[in-house]
């Protein structure tokens, strides 16, 4: 197979608070499992993803923290940096969207759009609060939702009915800072990026994109049809990337910094350029179609609010510097995990966040049942009754106890060695057709980054090892056909080896701890179709017995979690 290099990157996480097992499961998670199955098929992957850390969300947490906004995200990136670690999500970068690459980058891009005629100052109208003698944009402030009616609307968006609001839509609003309704709406200059001069080649590049999924296409298309709309890029607050050129403000804007979702997505290549200057490494051959990017395939893992941002918005930025950048070439967009039908909320104690997660059980069982649960052509329900099934049958049921099986019987009757010898007779050679057309189609979902259908076929991929021991059955062979015992016994135990490289991508440390106890080296744990996975394990080769693969979750646990995040009503 040719060697291709994969550039993967996860939806940034919002800076403000740890993030729920549904964030993971609609961007950081797929994009893990589908960076560790390209490396496993031996191409060169670059995976990145960074904490999004400006706009008024983070400002607003830090001051609930009581912290200044600057430790605020040092500390929360810290955190969620070792969220990540613990559910085994293999970034090779996870940089910060405040990083002083990102600020060079969106001053830069700044710059060349407003070289290429697609920036223009305006002044506008914006909610000023005389009480608290400021702007306050977004989410600083609050009022009641002019389409729905809710009372605690934001001012960029309803969380209610989920409109898109600009403040001055806002009925009676009200600052957040203090609470003040001593607002008023004034006059201030920003910077608006002019995307409806860009219609026509952004249409152009969406038509001739193949690889993207029908969601992807339908939201961008969505978006053009409607009209682009001149978009403020920039906004009345401290904390973010500043508006300035050299280190030197542009006057009129000394209080003034980029919008978050100017800034956060050219962190993508910020982060690249964080971990080409940690590593000595080379950024610009993955991102810069001049220096040996071109032949990179660029995958993003996003849910399906930030499509818009990622086929329309950020493409923008690139194209329109009219400087050689990297574009997006295959989008897997998802739809929402739901907590039992509803939303996760940290205030109303609903649903699972990732620290609580590893603090109850392992990263693999998790990333088990949210990516053979993952919400692709709709949304899925997180519920611990479904999680405790997939994690007893398929893990415990079906891949444990293969294992375990197979394993201490031939520790016990051949010295925890392959043993040789044995014909293979009919059931063998089934079941050596029936496996390579499985890993195909494990290979083809994963290629084509259908998650449920990959983890799917690798749990039926396991049942056929379990079927054929069924049948073969060793342990009976072993008292009147001693060679016949252990032909089954080295495909089983070759089996194991299989099962446990395909299973990498999915629960990567259980994977490799059956590798490590089988003594698999490391250039054969690499992703196999055919019938190479006959020889993983050589006859005389040594083994150990791993430790049991996975607990079983109790119903007591069940009720107990329930009890403690809100479970079935
Ligand atoms: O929706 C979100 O969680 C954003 N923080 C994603 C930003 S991704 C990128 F475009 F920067
Ligand atoms: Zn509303």
């Amino acid at each position: 197979m040719t060697k291709q290099r994969f550039l993967i990157t996860s939806a940034l996480p919002y800076i403000n608070g740890i993030k729920h097992l549904g964030n993971l499961a609609g961007s950081m998670l797929p994009a893990d499992v589908h960076a560790r199955f390209r490396r496993l098929q031996g191409h060169e992957v670059l995976f990145l993803c960074a904490t999004d850390e400006h706009g008024t969300p983070a400002e607003l947490a830090a001051a609930e923290a009581g912290q200044t906004v600057e430790q605020y995200c040092l500390e929360q990136h810290e955190i969620q940096k070792a969220a990540g670690e613990g559910f085994n999500l293999s970034f090779d970068h996870f940089g910060r969207s405040s990083s002083l690459e990102n600020r060079e980058l969106t001053q830069h891009f700044a710059e060349r759009l407003e070289e290429n005629g697609l920036l223009e100052e305006r002044v506008s109208k914006q909610i000023y609060s005389i009480d608290d003698k400021r702007f306050l944009p977004d989410r600083y402030v609050e009022g009641t939702c002019p389409k729905c009616g809710y009372d605690s609307a934001r001012g960029d968006q309803c969380d209610s009915c989920g409109t898109l609001l600009d403040p001055l839509d806002l009925i009676n609003p009200r600052s957040k800072v203090s609470g003040s309704t001593n607002v008023e709406p004034r006059d201030t200059a920003h910077l608006f990026l002019r995307q409806p001069l860009m219609e026509n080649e952004i249409r152009a590049w969406v038509d001739a994109a193949k690889d993207w999924p029908h969601l992807a296409k339908s939201i961008a298309y969505k978006w053009l049809d409607e009209g682009l709309q001149d978009r403020a890029i920039t906004r009345d607050l401290k904390w973010g990337v500043p508006v300035a050129k050299n280190g030197v403000s542009r006057p009129g804007f000394e209080d003034k910094v980029f919008y978050v979702w100017f800034d956060a997505p050219i962190e993508y290549i910020g982060a690249a350029q964080e971990w080409a200057k940690k590593n000595g490494e080379n950024w610009e051959r993955w991102w810069r179609k001049d220096k040996g990017a071109d032949d990179v395939i660029y995958v993003e893992f996003m849910g399906k609010d930030n499509v818009a941002f990622h086929t329309v918005s950020f493409p923008i930025t690139l194209l329109g510097s009219k400087e050689p950048w990297k574009l997006v070439d295959r989008l897997k967009a998802f739809n929402w995990v739901t907590w039992y039908g509803g939303k996760f909320s940290t205030s109303q104690k609903r649903g699972i966040f990732m620290d609580k997660a590893l603090e109850l059980m392992a990263g693999d069982y998790w990333r088990w049942y949210l990516m053979a649960n993952a919400p692709e052509s709709s949304d899925a329900a997180f519920t611990l009754e479904g999680f405790q099934a997939a994690v007893n049958s398929d893990l415990a049921n079906v891949f444990g106890n293969f294992v375990n099986r197979i394993t201490k019987f031939a520790n016990s009757k051949f010295d925890a060695t392959i043993p040789e010898g044995g014909a293979h007779g009919e059931l063998e050679s089934d079941l050596i057709k029936a496996i390579s057309e499985k890993l195909a189609e494990i290979t083809k979902y994963h290629e084509e980054m259908e998650f449920r259908k990959a983890a799917a076929e690798t749990r039926a991929l396991w049942v056929l090892g379990n079927e054929y021991l069924q049948t073969k059955a060793p342990w009976t062979l072993f008292k009147t056909d001693l060679e016949a015992s252990a032909t089954g016994v080295r495909i089983g135990l070759n089996l194991v080896a299989l099962f446990a490289i395909a299973a990498l991508p999915f629960v990567p440390a259980t994977a490799t701890r059956v590798l490590d106890a089988l003594g698999v080296p490391s250039e054969k744990r690499v992703w196999t179709d055919g019938e190479g996975w006959l020889e993983i394990l050589p006859a005389g080769h040594k083994f150990e017995v791993p430790d049991l693969l996975f607990q079983k979750i109790e119903d007591e646990q069940v009720a107990e979690w329930a009890a403690m995040f809100g479970g079935a009503e």
